[in-house]
């Protein structure tokens, strides 16, 4: 076994393990202490699911999956992303059905493959819910302005651009995308349950939405649009770069690149530690959210598809600014422009679900590692009249909001997709592992032919992340090399585990 030598400051050598696993008794023992309100049934569990998954990614990315990969055969894009996401929810119901702790990805991964690595993935978590949460908050000022100029109103560009977005002189920042976030942090410190609950709202009204455009859309189908469904391989020129396009190739390609659209439905597991019945109602609710929204994007997509032809998506085509907004522009070229009002209104509110559920998975996440002594004791510091981890959210809250406001973060978007691929590959790793281990651990949900899911799983989202830019690929790596950095100048020296061992 790997050993760990380091300096205290006593300049006395310790020897720390980091491949240490946390004993399950550890976990029971944060399950009996556990002063968190239990507050979410299965139903707001759920509503957190879709609340985190549909955001901006099925009004905005469809129109590229279309058209640089997949032509109308885009819904079976969503079904392959969407297969490659059921694997990942399945293994993580059954963690959650046998730990059901705050810390998801991280909590698993201590248990079963060692500290070393339930870190890096508690850090590259950050990607997925801080990171995300930042370009989440600049995507919602996007739609914000958007939907002031439906009204007439348009706010100065100084105040709607970060700085290294800005063309003009002097200050600027993204006003929205601040306050946005401050927003949103002041209902979560006020109280799961009441953030719960208007997450339920806004998730009725942007499912809604969704319904509405696949309603209203179908009238508007030209089948012809749809032939062939597959189109014969192709190259497209995106930018100045030659791509290839379509066939099978394109579908699979398309997979990667419409993934964005399904993060979020792990959030559920973060909050295990505020749920009634969590054992049954996690893995429920990620699986329901899940399904319910695949079933809602292949749909969005056929409809789209069919509503324009997919090359009509093509930037330097006849219409050039479809494929920033193909949701809302195939309603327009259908003379229906009251309906991109509807889906612009729909998106605004329906991301600031998103980043109520991504701010609260980070805090939670957080909450789980300062509780083991990786990360200092302020994350896990509860209020005593709300119950929530207030200055953890505001510290978290801050700095996404200040990233937002004056960094061109929205760029850096596939890192999100590369935290969530990353942490998704570990817990089909990790679950498989504890099934070898402790087989006799009680299990609400068991992965069926978990081996063969688990092996799928990770097959896929290594696919996936090796589809990413490499752009985004060098900086995540770099992200966990600084991570590993920590870990050995802060984190092992005050792991709680370390301690005791
Ligand atoms: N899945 C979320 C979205 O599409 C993150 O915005």
């Amino acid at each position: 076994m790997l050993e760990f030598l380091y300096f205290r400051g006593n300049y006395s050598f310790y020897m720390a393990n980091i491949w240490l696993k946390k004993p399950m008794s550890a976990y029971h023992d944060d399950i009996k202490n556990n002063k968190m309100k239990q507050v979410l049934g299965k139903w707001s569990l759920t509503a957190i699911g879709i609340g985190a998954i549909i955001g901006g990614g099925i009004f905005v990315l469809t129109g590229t999956g279309a058209y640089y990969h997949a032509g109308p055969a885009l819904a079976l894009s969503f079904v392959i992303a969407g297969i490659a996401c059921v694997f990942a929810a399945l293994c993580y119901s059954e963690f959650a059905s046998i730990l059901p702790v705050e810390g998801s990805a991280y909590a698993y991964a201590y248990g079963t493959v060692g500290e070393i690595f339930a870190w890096i993935i508690g850090w590259g978590l950050i990607l997925e819910y801080a990171m995300g949460s930042m370009t989440v908050a600049v995507s919602w000022s996007g739609y914000f302005n958007k939907m002031l100029h439906l009204f007439g109103i348009t706010l100065p560009a100084y105040l709607t651009s970060d700085p290294a977005s800005y063309t003009g002189n002097g200050f600027s920042m993204n006003l929205p995308a601040f306050l946005i976030v401050l927003f949103v942090i002041s209902l979560l410190v006020k109280g799961t349950s009441n953030a719960a609950k208007a997450n339920n709202i806004l998730v009725v009204m942007k499912v809604s939405a969704v319904l509405f455009v696949i309603i209203a859309g179908a009238f508007f189908i030209n089948q012809e649009n749809w032939h062939p469904f597959i189109p014969d391989p192709a190259k497209v020129l995106e930018g100045d770069k030659v791509k290839e396009a379509y066939g099978i190739k394109g579908i699979i390609s398309g997979a990667a690149a419409i993934f964005f659209a399904y993060v979020g439905f792990d959030a559920v597991s973060t909050q295990a530690g505020e749920a009634i019945n969590p054992k049954k109602d996690v893995p429920f609710a990620i699986i329901t959210s899940l399904l319910v929204c695949t079933v809602l994007y292949i749909l969005v997509s056929l409809v789209l598809t069919g509503m324009m032809h997919y090359s009509d998506f093509n930037p330097a085509g006849k219409y050039p600014d479809a494929i920033k907004a193909p949701v809302a522009y195939a309603f327009d070229i259908a003379g229906q422009k009251w309906a991109g009002y509807i889906i612009t209104i729909a998106a605004t509110l329906g991301l600031i679900s998103v980043l109520m559920v991504m701010i609260m998975g980070q805090s939670r996440i957080f909450m789980g590692m300062s509780k083991d002594g990786l990360i200092p004791k302020v994350f896990s510091d509860l209020n005593t009249k709300t119950v929530t981890p207030q200055k953890n959210l505001m510290i978290i809250g801050l700095v996404i909001a200040v990233v937002a406001a004056f960094t061109p973060i929205s760029k850096l978007s596939e890192m999100t997709s590369f935290g969530t691929l990353f942490a998704f590959t570990m817990v089909c790793i990790a679950v498989w592992l504890l099934r070898v281990k402790e087989p006799q651990l009680e299990r609400t949900f068991k992965v069926p032919f978990l081996p063969i899911v688990a092996v799928l799983g990770i097959a896929i989202n290594l696919f996936l992340i090796s589809q990413l830019s490499n752009e985004a690929k060098f900086i995540s790596l770099g992200w966990l090399a600084l991570g590993l950095l920590i870990y050995f100048v802060y984190s092992v020296k005050n792991s709680k585990l370390q301690k005791k061992s």
